[in-house]
């Protein structure tokens, strides 16, 4: 079996500006080229709007760049993490309005797929709607809420996390369109999301989805529908910490996958 690449953070300069290769910058030019015609038809208005507002040019972007953006639109900015950083530092960075971001990029043999989030995932996904109030808001407050949780709690919160930030889609003009980070990033999953028959696409119901596994290795055989990015702020008003400790005292749903073998 082929090994697997590791990924490491690029180390800051005295300046904070991370160093690309001629290859790592051809791979972003790469991406986003692809991505962008991809997004066009399936990504939320919102979204779309963001990605003009980045701007983004065909060399991977500092990540204080994109934060002079964000600051100026909703007050966020962007934190340079490893990939995997503990749940109560990711919540602290999204209670601070810092969206942790790795800032990494895949290697060319692993251009359509990586499981880790990389810079391409992080800035291209996910820094667009950043630009958004009402979406930008959610994220802060459920940061907010999610550091008063322990450990136990704060792991079922990213459940609800994955279903919106990462996997969400919204109703648009009665049609489905994107505006999860990892659906947006993804070269499979922004087609199979919106336009397959397979999966099943549900009303976002915050209990619901606090009872519904994942897998972050495979499309997703669920995904959860909101009608406007004002149902995000709202759900804050429903308490998901609270609703996410009541979800241990009811049943998962029956997962729709198969367990993840062990590699
Ligand atoms: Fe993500």
């Amino acid at each position: 079996m082929k090994k697997k690449h590791v990924y490491h953070s690029k180390t800051l300069d005295k300046d904070g500006t991370a160093h690309y290769s001629h290859t790592e910058n051809e791979t972003w030019a790469f991406l986003l080229k692809r991505q962008k015609e991809l997004v066009k038809t399936r990504a939320s208005k919102e979204y779309l709007k963001g990605v003009e507002i980045l701007n983004f040019e065909d060399k991977i972007p500092q990540h204080y760049e994109i934060t002079d953006i964000l600051k100026s639109h909703t007050g966020w900015g962007v934190e340079p993490v490893p990939a995997l950083i503990q749940p109560e530092k990711f919540f602290s960075l999204l209670a601070n309005k810092r969206f942790p971001a790795a800032n990494f990029i895949r290697i060319p043999e692993e251009i359509d797929y990586i499981e880790e989030p990389d810079v391409f995932h992080e800035l291209f996904g996910h820094c667009p709607l950043l630009t958004n109030a009402p979406y930008a808001e959610f994220m802060h407050q459920y940061g907010k809420l999610a550091l008063k949780a322990d450990q136990k709690t704060q792991m079922r919160m990213f459940r609800l996390f994955w279903f919106t930030i990462e996997f969400g889609l919204i109703k648009e003009d009665n049609l489905i369109k994107a505006y999860g980070g990892g659906i947006l990033s993804s070269k499979s999953e922004i087609i199979y999301s919106v336009e397959s028959d397979i999966p099943e696409r549900r009303p976002l119901i915050p209990m619901d989805a606090l009872r519904t596994k994942f897998r972050i290795d495979i499309l997703q055989p669920v995904y959860f529908v909101i009608e406007s990015y004002d149902d995000l702020f709202k759900l804050i008003a429903v308490d998901p910490l609270k609703m996410a400790q009541e979800s241990f005292f009811m049943e998962d749903f029956p997962a729709k996958f198969e367990k993840r073998k062990k590699a």
